[in-house]
């Protein structure tokens, strides 16, 4: 999670998944980490947390694009069961807010290879661009297609189960990411809006959308494990483009 970039020493720790590149030329700053530091975990989590806001823009040398706002090119959302089922399509999404994650707990352990980390945000996470909905909402078939923006307010999500193995290229020890589990694990509300959800019929549209909204509970039981999926596909991203580039010993020196 360091890395070395001509005499300084880096981290970054990271979300990111590779679409855009980006253009900023710039050098994040990072204070290494040493095994062997007492307070080893609270250093490693004062220099995640003072990277994540200079991500915002991305960063070229490492390859790691923007990330807020994130631009993911789809996320496919599965149908479920009961009152609202709907089969949601999200396209050309950007993702707004992610730069704003505060880490409330780390743990790594850099023998091991293992790791843990619970974020929170200060900012809410928006998800805006179009949509396709098939399905229904109690007997009404819904089969909309438009804008939408997908607000989620105070995510709490938890890394598990990061596993790392140590892997050796030309006599230099490299860190490869094994395994990575992301869990939403709370959510105080989450606000859709989602445009033309009754095609060419604004008031039923409108009325949907507010039926959707107090029932957002089931819909985002939907939404989870795609976000989920989503937000660790970005994060593996970027801690695989950062691990391979920088080897394990400047990651974790001793
Ligand atoms: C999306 O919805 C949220 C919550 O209603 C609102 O604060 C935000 O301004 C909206 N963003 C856009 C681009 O419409």
């Amino acid at each position: 999670m360091y890395f070395i970039i001509g005499k300084f020493v880096c981290i970054a720790f990271f979300l990111v998944a590779g679409s855009k590149a980006a253009p900023a030329k710039k050098t994040i700053v990072v204070n290494a980490c040493r095994k062997s530091d007492p307070i080893f975990l609270q250093c490693i989590k004062k220099e995640i947390q003072s990277v994540v806001p200079q991500l915002s823009g991305g960063y070229a040398k490492l390859r790691i694009p923007a990330i807020d706002p994130f631009e993911l090119p789809a996320l496919d959302i599965a149908k479920g069961q009961g009152a609202v089922s709907i089969d949601l399509s999200l396209q050309k999404l950007k993702i707004f807010g992610l730069s704003s994650a505060i880490i409330e707990n780390v743990d790594i352990d850099p023998e091991k290879l293992t790791g843990y980390a619970k974020f929170t945000f200060t900012k809410p996470i928006n998800l805006i661009g179009s949509y396709t909905a098939k399905g229904k909402v109690q007997v009404l078939p819904i089969n909309g297609k438009g804008q939408c923006n997908i607000t989620l307010i105070d995510p709490v999500l938890e890394l598990l189960n990061l596993q790392g193995e140590s892997v050796e290229r030309k006599g230099v020890k490299y860190i490869i990411v094994k395994n990575v589990e992301l869990k939403a694990i709370s959510m105080r509300k989450v606000i859709l809006k989602l445009d033309n959800l009754f095609q060419g019929n604004k008031e039923l549209s409108d009325n949907l959308n507010v039926f959707i909204n107090e029932n957002w509970e089931l819909l985002f039981q939907e939404l989870k494990p795609a976000f989920e999926e989503a937000i660790v596909a970005i994060i593996k991203d970027i801690v695989g483009k950062v691990f391979q580039k920088i080897p394990q010993d400047d990651i974790f020196p001793a």
